[in-house]
């Protein structure tokens, strides 16, 4: 397995001072920033889009970004998130009415791309695109808000999803989303995850550094 990447929220970060709050993140330790849109139609929640992307960049953030898309339809907005400094892009397979057309937009917009997973959503949305996908994510909770617990059922899910990719042979990142915490970390990644989303664990800790060293010392065991 590939290193095992930190993936803070920052829909748990303090949006009145977002760049500096990434940055404290990414100097704690933290891999990746992972960006939740929401558009109050694929889910009951409004957040940030490309502009506020961009201006992290324009802060001087060079860590990776993970777009995550709560978003219907999907296809108009990734440009303009390629755009805005994006790196990895992922989307709803049910919010798409073409996923592989959804795909090819987004790597040939020169980022990354991935599908996501609702608790409920059927994995036979991986049959046909798995040699598309750099990241298969898993959400751990229903999509719209942070600060859910970790639904246990989403193991299992892991375990197969790990098992496909192994049997594929690509290099697909499996991504988990919600409810993450220094306390369950060690059996998500036993489950076969490789990227960990945290979100409220992490902004909502004072000592950032702390919650991150934790996290891998749960991830080393
Ligand atoms: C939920 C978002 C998550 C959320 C995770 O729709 O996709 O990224 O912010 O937050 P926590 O870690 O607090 O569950
Ligand atoms: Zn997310």
């Amino acid at each position: 397995m590939r290193p095992f990447l930190i993936a803070p929220s920052i829909l748990s970060a303090d949006f009145a001072r977002l760049g500096d709050d990434v940055k404290a993140v990414l100097d704690a330790g933290a891999d990746v920033v992972h960006f939740d849109v929401m558009d109050n139609h694929y889910v009951p929640n409004l957040t940030i889009g490309p502009m506020v992307c961009k201006a992290l960049r324009d802060y001087g953030i060079t860590a990776d970004i993970d777009v995550h898309l709560m978003v219907k339809p999907v296809d108009r907005i990734v440009p303009d998130f390629a755009k805005a400094g994006a790196s990895i892009i992922t989307f709803h397979p049910e919010a798409s009415e073409h996923i592989d057309r959804t795909l090819q937009l987004i790597k040939e917009s020169g980022c990354k791309a991935g599908l996501v997973f609702n608790p409920a959503t059927p994995l036979h949305y991986l049959d046909h695109v798995m040699d598309k996908l750099d990241v298969i994510l898993l959400m751990s909770v229903n999509p719209g808000f942070g600060g859910q617990s970790f639904i246990p059922s989403t193991l299992d899910k892991l375990r197969q999803v790990r098992e496909r990719i192994d049997a594929s042979g690509f290099d697909i990142r499996l991504e988990v989303d919600g409810g993450v915490k220094v306390d369950n970390i060690a059996e998500i990644a036993a489950a076969g995850a490789d990227m960990f989303v945290a979100g409220s664990a992490i902004f909502g800790k004072p000592d950032y550094k702390a919650v991150v060293d934790e996290m891998r010392a749960e991830l080393a065991k």
